[in-house]
């Protein structure tokens, strides 16, 4: 790793990672009517992460949305766009890792090279950037912008590579590929990380993983059970191979925690399927669907989580593909250490009152998870 990352936490020591996702938008992780989903306030995004960045927490990720899931609930009808949240936090917070997510048909690289050096300078080497190509054409539409689910994943890959180029600096360039025809490229200041910021990305096709594997340094993917890890792990393996890359694996969580097994799992019971917004859902698997080509497979078989098969219930009011730390502090600290075990080197943390619950989560569980070895006592 190149030192200039080394302000980068994402790029630290501790081995099991932790970030805030989806705390941008409006019901942040959820697709549940339960009125206390997250209003997405700005002073409360902004005073939320603060207390992530306090606790040592590695990273912020916001999602990048255009338009709500309809529905009685509309989650994410409400959202702050990501560059311009990420500097915000970048000035707000002294130590966490802020990521940006860029819908790449939508921002030119050069536009997304100039914004990510912004934010790594405000922030002093922290940015990040989540490279995402796009699933909603209901969304896209918004833009005037057509996804084409055949070439998203090479255009992406075309655009990372200007992006980077940029900020890695030298001389001027013309480029002249297969969907990019531009003269004269420089971005000037270049980024504090070097070669560039962290990146991420998320995809669970085989396009999705592969692009991952070219051009990120942290892959996202669906995993409900973590008997569904080594098989997903393997098949990465054989794709860093293939590029002599080495890129880490991270999943995405909704955390519960309550003093008591029983107080959590109510309260689960509750917002996810009591509270479930079955026309949210219907929203988002028909425009799922119409991109992602195993999309059918994934979602007439959906990823099933520990309470489906107890129960036999959907517990739809939960995003899909989101993995449930359900329980007491205990219960989650060692469901992130099986998870550890299992080869995943983090996983974001979502809640459906943000900055209600985080607390009770950083106190509680942090502790636990450096009694446990997987990450350091905060400095
Ligand atoms: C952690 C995470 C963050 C994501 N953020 C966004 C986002 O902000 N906007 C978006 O349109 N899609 C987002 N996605 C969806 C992915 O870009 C991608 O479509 C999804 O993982 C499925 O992969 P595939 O498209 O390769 O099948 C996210 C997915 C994950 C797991």
């Amino acid at each position: 790793m190149d030192a200039s990352r080394a302000s980068n936490p994402l790029f630290g020591p501790n081995r099991f990672k932790l970030g805030v996702f989806s705390a941008n938008c409006d019901g942040g992780l959820t697709m549940s009517l339960a009125p206390e989903r997250w209003p997405c306030n700005w002073d409360d995004i902004a005073a939320m992460s603060v207390l992530a960045d306090e606790a040592g927490l590695e990273f912020i990720l916001p999602v990048a949305k255009w338009r709500g899931y309809q529905g009685r609930a509309n989650v994410y009808g409400k959202s702050f766009e990501t560059l311009t949240h990420g500097a915000a936090l970048g000035a707000l917070t002294k130590r966490i890792a802020i990521f940006s997510t860029v819908h790449v048909p939508l921002v030119t690289p050069a536009f997304a090279a100039k914004a990510i050096a912004t934010i790594d300078h405000v922030s002093h080497g922290r940015a990040g950037l989540n490279i995402v190509c796009g699933w909603n054409q209901n969304e896209f539409d918004l833009h005037g912008v057509k996804i084409d689910p055949e070439t998203r994943y090479d255009h992406g890959l075309e655009w990372f590579e200007i992006w980077s180029r940029l900020l890695r600096g030298g001389p001027e360039f013309d480029w002249d590929g297969r969907f990019f025809h531009l003269k004269k490229l420089h971005t000037n200041p270049v980024s504090i990380q070097r070669p560039w910021p962290a990146v991420m990305s998320a995809g669970f096709s085989p396009k999705g993983r592969d692009f991952a594997a070219r051009a990120a340094d942290v892959l996202f993917l669906n995993v409900t059970e973590l008997d569904q890890v080594p098989a997903i792990l393997a098949d990465v393996e054989t794709q860093m191979a293939r590029y002599d890359r080495s890129i880490s694996v991270f999943t995405m969580g909704h955390v519960v925690c309550r003093p008591t097994r029983k107080e959590a799992e109510d309260y689960f019971h509750y917002f996810a399927e009591e509270m479930e917004d079955p026309e949210g859902q219907a929203y988002y698997i028909k425009n799922r669907g119409a991109t992602v080509s195993d999309g059918s497979r994934q979602i007439a078989r959906p990823l099933l989580n520990r309470f489906h098969r107890a129960t036999g219930l959907h517990y739809a009011g939960a995003y899909p593909g989101v993995y449930p730390f359900v329980g007491t502090p205990d219960d989650i600290a060692d469901e992130m250490a099986r998870m550890s075990a299992s080869g995943l080197a983090g996983c974001t943390v979502a809640f459906v009152d943000y900055l209600k619950e985080i607390p009770y989560f950083l106190a509680e569980v942090l502790p636990r998870l450096e009694r446990l070895g997987l990450r350091a006592p905060d400095a």
